[in-house]
């Protein structure tokens, strides 16, 4: 095939064999733009060199811009016989501005200073794009929040009923996470933040090239220190594929309960039609399978960090062909949650909430029993025979069959002395929940500094 960048020291050319299980083209295209954008940079540093004059310069970037035209309208397209996005390219150039002037573009660099550095600029790209969508989810949790600031509903552990909580504390509890989400975004950019260009093949350049322009040209603070590291490590890869994954993974959190609150039994919320899907046999089903597809995705992420992981354990130095595995699992995280965040903030965003439904449910299960209980601490009862206190009232109640609220003051009396009427004062979810009132509780003037504070973050993220 007449694009392919080596093969002179070989007698035939590649097997269709090969060819086949060695083609990166069709899901390296995508990166054609960031090729494009390296070639331009890299043909300025050529030209500071002395090595491309002005005016082959100019016609050079003259046909990169033609070329970059066709790529994007389509009229420029990869062949089976590209091997990847770097061949396609050199055979379009030279469509452009024939073999002498294109075929000096290829000085000083190697395909693999130039996959190294198109992947970071692709996943920068993304990582921005990821982070706002991120924020989108954020700020449909905030507003779900603010809409229902004074509802209060079970709080659970081991999902049993635990104590009442707000369900604007639950809500943000999840935008918490997502926010430090966005951070490891931002953080991991610091590292994503190095062009490997300048490094050849492995060991550098003899040209005299300025890898920190071509850097710079690219939007880098910083080129790589060292040539093997730069062609060789996938570990920011990797860890991009760890954060995609994290955010996955407390997507699916949000999932599972949605899951369960769209059930009968829970009837905590009500997807909206537009993001609900129905059952091809039974009528009257309401699936929530947006929720669904997250929680199942998350596992399609965690499999593209493994996988990822698997790849660069004990790889020798430098570059192996094991690397263009790098790609697939990270387009395909970029992919995965480009396309769940939107569709999950809308469901989130549209969901109706039911709130007389959750603060029926908060006091129940005897979830007020912590309160009776630090109410004999305040009283100055050591706490062991507080909760054996509590404890006792709830098997008296769960024996009569009633609540904790409902117990007379004569049958505190007979649980034990020590629960004079004044108990009765913390038998409520409202004032269970002000009482829960130290940075971080559910009170709810805690809960609206809280919001207040994550509305600033998710504005700056
Ligand atoms: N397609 C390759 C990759 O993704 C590009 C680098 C190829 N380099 C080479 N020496 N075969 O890693």
């Amino acid at each position: 095939p007449k694009s392919q960048l080596w093969g002179s020291r070989f007698s035939g050319g590649p097997s269709e064999a090969l060819a086949a299980l060695s083609a990166s083209v069709h899901f390296d295209w995508r990166l054609a733009r960031y090729d494009l954008a390296g070639s331009r940079a890299h043909a300025r540093v050529l030209n500071r060199a002395g090595l491309l004059s002005g005016t082959d310069l100019a016609a050079m970037l003259a046909g990169l811009d033609a070329l970059e035209a066709d790529v994007v309208s389509g009229a420029f397209l990869p062949t089976v016989a590209d091997e990847d996005c770097h061949t396609a390219l050199e055979r379009g150039l030279i469509e452009k501005v024939g073999a002498e002037l294109g075929g000096r573009l290829r000085a000083g660099r190697s395909r693999n200073d130039q996959i190294a550095t198109l992947g970071r600029m692709f996943l920068r790209d993304h990582a921005r794009q990821i982070a706002a969508l991120v924020a989108d989810l954020q700020q449909a949790l905030i507003d779900q929040a603010s809409a229902h600031l004074d509802v209060a509903m079970p709080g659970r552990t081991h999902l049993q009923h635990a104590q009442p909580v707000l369900f604007a504390h639950h809500v943000l509890a999840h935008a918490q996470a997502l926010s430090r989400d966005a951070e490891r975004l931002r953080d991991w950019d610091k590292r994503a933040d190095v062009s490997a260009y300048g490094s050849g093949a492995l060991a550098g350049s003899t040209l005299g090239l300025d890898p920190e322009a071509v850097a710079a040209d690219l939007g880098f603070s910083a080129s790589a220190a060292n040539s093997i590291d730069g062609t060789a490590s996938r570990d920011v890869f990797a860890e991009f594929a760890f954060v995609t994954a994290m955010i996955g993974i407390d997507v699916s959190r949000i999932a599972e309960e949605i899951i369960l609150w769209t059930t009968k039994e829970f009837s905590f919320v009500t997807l909206d039609d537009a993001f609900a899907t129905g059952s091809s046999i039974m009528p009257q089903k309401k699936n929530p399978d947006i929720a669904e597809l997250a929680r199942g995705k998350s596992g399609r992420l965690i499999g593209n960090l493994t996988g990822l992981l698997a790849t660069l354990k004990a790889l020798p130095l430098a570059y192996n062909r094991d690397l263009q595995e790098d790609k697939e699992p990270v387009f395909d995280s970029v992919d995965t949650l480009e396309v769940l965040l939107p569709a999950f903030t809308g469901m989130i965003a549209t969901m109706t909430v039911h709130g007389d439904r959750m603060a029926a449910l908060a006091p129940e299960g005897f979830s007020l029993a912590t309160d009776v209980a630090e109410w004999l601490v305040r009283q100055g009862v050591p706490f062991r025979v507080a909760h054996e206190v509590a404890g006792g009232s709830v098997r008296y109640c769960e024996e009569r069959g009633i609540t904790l609220e409902e117990l007379t003051d004569a049958q505190l009396a007979e649980i034990s002395p020590l629960l004079t009427p004044n108990v009765k004062e913390v038998l409520s979810v409202e004032g269970s929940l002000a009482s829960r009132d130290g940075r971080g509780g559910t009170a709810p003037k805690r809960v609206a500094e809280q919001l207040e504070a994550l509305v600033g973050a998710v504005a700056e993220q």
